[in-house]
């Protein structure tokens, strides 16, 4: 089935959706993106994602081309004329048109596209059997608190995780793990819940953010602080955390089991409460 998309205002069939190859998200990845989860027909925590957006472009001379009222809207219409019951909302915004030139003219109007896709996220087979992880060398770029399109470096990690017969790689930092390829990372030990401090080597996850605030209500501990391989391996747990996984254990890594090779209790509660939450709380 063909889908209805956003392009720069206007909702085309994904086969009539034209961008330029001038656009500076093409040449350079000069953009940045957001992805908002859809479940029962609702979206999760949408603000938290437009507060980033606006973050992430400002940190790369941006001003947000879109109202936080009229995103919400293209949203919903997205969501509407897909029929989306459980999946997500894909949203990138580039610098825009211009001629290949490093530096950037600042009078050109940014590219905005948005588009859908069905997942299904509450019923997953990896959450039931947990997640395998490699853990490899963080080669990205020192800003990484900023959500740029430039992610073949994730890509790549990912492709070396499913070589080795792993779902995914944890990317480590001067001997500590910064995050997933596209999720946050956590361990658990004696009943401590623990995941890196922000900064700019790791995304500020807005699932992270909603994670440490059910945590924190269900009276779990949580120590934000970089945490080593040798600690992941001795966890009695390990989970990660993303917009469409939720939150999803880690029951692997290198090769080796975490805690009894099963997925964790408090990952398990946290996902139930995560859910419960999201379906609450969506609009
Ligand atoms: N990725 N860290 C990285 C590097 C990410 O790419 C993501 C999200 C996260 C988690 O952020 P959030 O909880 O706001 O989704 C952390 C999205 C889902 C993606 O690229 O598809």
């Amino acid at each position: 089935m063909t889908r209805i998309v956003y392009v720069n205002g206007e909702y085309v069939r994904e086969e009539e959706a034209k961008i330029s190859i001038f656009d500076r998200g093409f040449l350079f990845a000069d953009g940045v993106y957001e992805v908002t989860s859809v479940l029962g027909g609702k979206l999760i925590d949408f603000e938290g994602h437009f507060v980033r957006l606006t973050r992430s472009l400002s940190e790369l001379q941006m001003v947000n081309p879109i109202t936080s009222e009229d995103l919400l809207k293209v949203h919903r219409e997205l969501v509407q004329k897909n029929s989306v019951v459980e999946g997500l909302v894909y949203l990138q915004v580039t610098r825009g048109v211009a001629d290949r030139d490093f530096a950037f003219p600042d009078d050109i109007s940014p590219t905005v596209v948005m588009f859908t896709q069905e997942k299904s996220m509450s019923e997953s087979p990896l959450a039931q059997r947990g997640m395998k992880v490699i853990s490899i060398d963080d080669q990205r770029w020192g800003r990484c608190d900023i959500k740029t399109v430039q992610l073949l470096y994730p890509c790549m990690g990912k492709m070396m995780a499913v070589a080795s017969g792993a779902d995914d790689a944890w990317m480590v930092h001067d001997g500590k793990v910064t995050e997933g390829t596209s999720n946050n990372a956590y361990i658990v030990k004696n009943g401590t819940i623990i995941t890196r401090e922000l900064g700019n080597e790791i995304l500020s996850g807005i699932t992270r953010s909603a994670i440490l605030r059910y945590a924190n209500v269900a009276q779990m501990k949580v120590e934000e602080r970089a945490f080593t391989v040798e600690e992941v391996i001795s966890a009695d747990e390990a989970f990660i955390t993303s917009a469409t996984l939720f939150t999803t254990p880690v029951v692997e890594i290198d090769g080796k089991k975490i805690g009894t090779g099963k997925p964790g209790n408090v990952s398990k509660r946290l996902r139930e409460i995560y859910i419960e939450e999201s379906l609450k709380t969506a609009i």
